[in-house]
């Protein structure tokens, strides 16, 4: 009765010629974790598993060769929600647990799910893993070992801070994703176990009736925590999500964020998927049968959208935060250096597909030009026809041209920062170059063509150093100037070269103090251009 009803609602819905390619879209945002281009199929022309509902989303859109994020989990979930490069945000290298005192989003930083509510009426909402920071509800000092029962907690008060915070209408989450403690998940700010409930989980695995959940660190949790329904657990969410969309929306667009566990360790896939299909044990290694789980969980997803008569109206995106894990680079199709947590390619490329049913063309590989997951709010924002404000996602630029054909990169970004934790390197892409910094523990920079050297392995800086010397200087340039300041870390002084405090010797700590400072000394934004460039609508110099 109901199902019936929703069909005729969308019936009704259903706007009449014309009125369709102005329609704003739903947008569903699939978010996989630790999945280099080297674990699914589209890549590197090598499958190590099966992954047909992932060929089906190539197949009818778009299969991006080069993009790219962060080697690390937070600050790539960062970029993706804010159109910023990470140190924008409030901590350098973001914001992750419960230790933090805010998430990583400044107040004058809205998400891209938070313009498309306030802007056009999307109903939204975050499903899996946050990692971007909560306020714990008391004080976090006492209470590291037994988070969910420390007397200092006080449970029944809502977690500020979280994604209802940053423009999420509802929310589903932990705030570790599937690997840390508390093993618990919040709904809307509040915690989903009841204090009765809650269990000192040991690490190891723990035999359960779907099969072997994994503790990774040993923490509190529910008692009913189970490793390897984490991942369908979320698609069911998402589905309650959908159905109730439809039930109290329908007529507005939905934005869906889901973040997967999956393929973060701990490995522990179920021993049946929900459709009864055979899953641990079925392809050689628990990693791999997490991969097949996962796109089931896409097909399942997907399936979800087709059948609820949403599909047509919906751009989907798969991505990753980051490159693969090391065991990855063992199978056949891994040729990128590195892997997650360097500043290889290993570390940041990740898969990008996008299907857009009524705007984008089917079954297209994108190789031409590289995009950041920053650069997603943008695009989104231009598909959906929200103007962004002022003071967020200033390090994104819309690629939806370029989605509509290859050679359409007029509008593309000239470069992209990649940044390896902090202070410890970062790496610009330029035409088909990378030049790449390391800080610590020596100072060291090399210079890669990707075009013709995608394995990392010529440094030209050495090969041919007259020849590039005009260019490494460029690159150094520029990345110093989008990216985080050395003296921001070693806390140099620097000495002030305007003002009444003129030729005044202070550290960037001084700036972070007054971030007005940086309006009226040059000095802070060139040598403290992480402090000052975060703050950027108050730098007249820093463009
Ligand atoms: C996978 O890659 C290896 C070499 O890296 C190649 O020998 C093999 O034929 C490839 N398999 C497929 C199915 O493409
Ligand atoms: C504790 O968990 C059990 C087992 O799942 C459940 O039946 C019970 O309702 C829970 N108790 C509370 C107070 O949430
Ligand atoms: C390329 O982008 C321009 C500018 O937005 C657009 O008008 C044009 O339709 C695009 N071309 C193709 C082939 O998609």
């Amino acid at each position: 009765m109901i199902a019936l009803l929703v069909v005729l609602l969308t019936l009704l819905a259903a706007p009449i010629n014309g009125e369709e390619s102005s329609k704003r879209p739903n947008v569903l945002i699939i978010l996989a974790d630790d999945v280099g281009t080297g674990d699914v199929p589209g890549y590197w022309g090598n499958e190590s598993v099966e992954m047909v509902n992932l060929k089906n989303l190539q197949a009818n859109g778009l299969t991006f060769h080069n993009c790219h994020s962060t080697p690390w989990c937070s600050p790539s979930r960062y970029e993706l929600l804010s159109g910023n490069y990470p140190h924008r945000g409030n901590k350098a290298f973001s914001s992750w647990g419960f230790k933090e005192e805010a998430n990583q989003f400044y107040n004058y930083q809205k998400s891209i799910a938070q313009v498309l509510k306030e802007e056009a009426n999307y109903h939204t909402a975050m499903v899996g893993k946050w990692h971007l920071g909560l306020r714990a509800p008391g004080s976090f000092d006492n209470c590291e070992e037994n988070l969910l029962t420390c007397n200092d907690m006080d449970w029944t008060k809502r977690i500020e801070d979280g994604p209802n915070d940053i423009g999420f209408d509802e929310s589903f989450y932990t705030i570790h994703g599937i690997h840390n403690p508390p093993f618990s998940f919040i709904r809307n700010g509040y915690i989903e176990t009841d204090p009765s409930n809650v269990t000192y989980w040991n690490a190891g695995s723990h035999t359960t009736s779907n099969g072997e959940s994994i503790i990774a660190t040993s923490g509190e949790g529910d008692i009913n925590w189970d490793t390897t329904q984490f991942d369908q657990l979320l698609v069911k969410e998402a589905n309650i999500f959908l159905d109730n969309h439809l039930e109290k929306r329908a007529e507005d667009p939905f934005f869906l964020y889901i973040a997967l566990g999956e393929l973060h360790k701990p490995h522990s896939p179920p021993d049946f998927y929900g459709d009864g299909t055979p899953i641990a044990g079925t392809q050689g290694h628990p990693q791999l049968d997490c991969l097949y789980e996962m796109d089931k969980n896409i097909g399942a997803l997907i399936s979800s959208l087709e059948t609820k008569g949403l599909i047509e109206d919906t751009l989907i995106i798969f991505t990753s935060d980051n490159g693969g894990l090391k065991s990855s680079t063992k199978r056949p199709g891994r040729i990128l250096r590195g892997m997650k947590g360097d500043i290889y390619e290993g570390g940041h490329r990740v898969p990008l597909v996008m299907r857009y049913d009524r705007m984008f063309p089917k079954g297209e590989v994108r190789n031409s030009h590289f995009v950041g997951l920053n650069d997603i709010y943008a695009t989104i924002a231009e598909i959906a026809q929200v103007t962004i404000p002022d003071t967020s996602a200033q390090d994104s630029i819309s690629f939806a041209d370029y989605a509509m054909s290859n050679d359409n990169t007029s509008n593309m970004r000239k470069y992209l920062g990649v940044w390896n934790k902090a202070h410890s390197d970062e790496a610009i892409l330029f035409k088909h170059f990378k030049y790449i910094r390391f800080h610590f523990p020596e100072q060291r920079e090399e210079l890669y063509n990707l075009k013709v050297d995608i394995g990392e392995t010529n440094n030209l800086l050495e090969s041919n150093p007259q020849k590039y010397s005009a260019l490494r200087k460029k690159l150094k340039k520029k990345l110093r100037k989008i990216g985080l300041c050395p003296h921001d870390f070693t806390n140099k002084p620097v000495k002030l070269q305007d003002g009444k405090n003129k030729g005044k010797k202070v550290t960037c700590d001084w700036f972070k103090a007054d971030p007005r400072r940086c309006k009226w000394q040059k000095v802070g934004e060139l040598k403290c251009n992480s402090v000052c460039g975060r703050f950027r609508k108050y730098c007249q110099y820093f463009k």
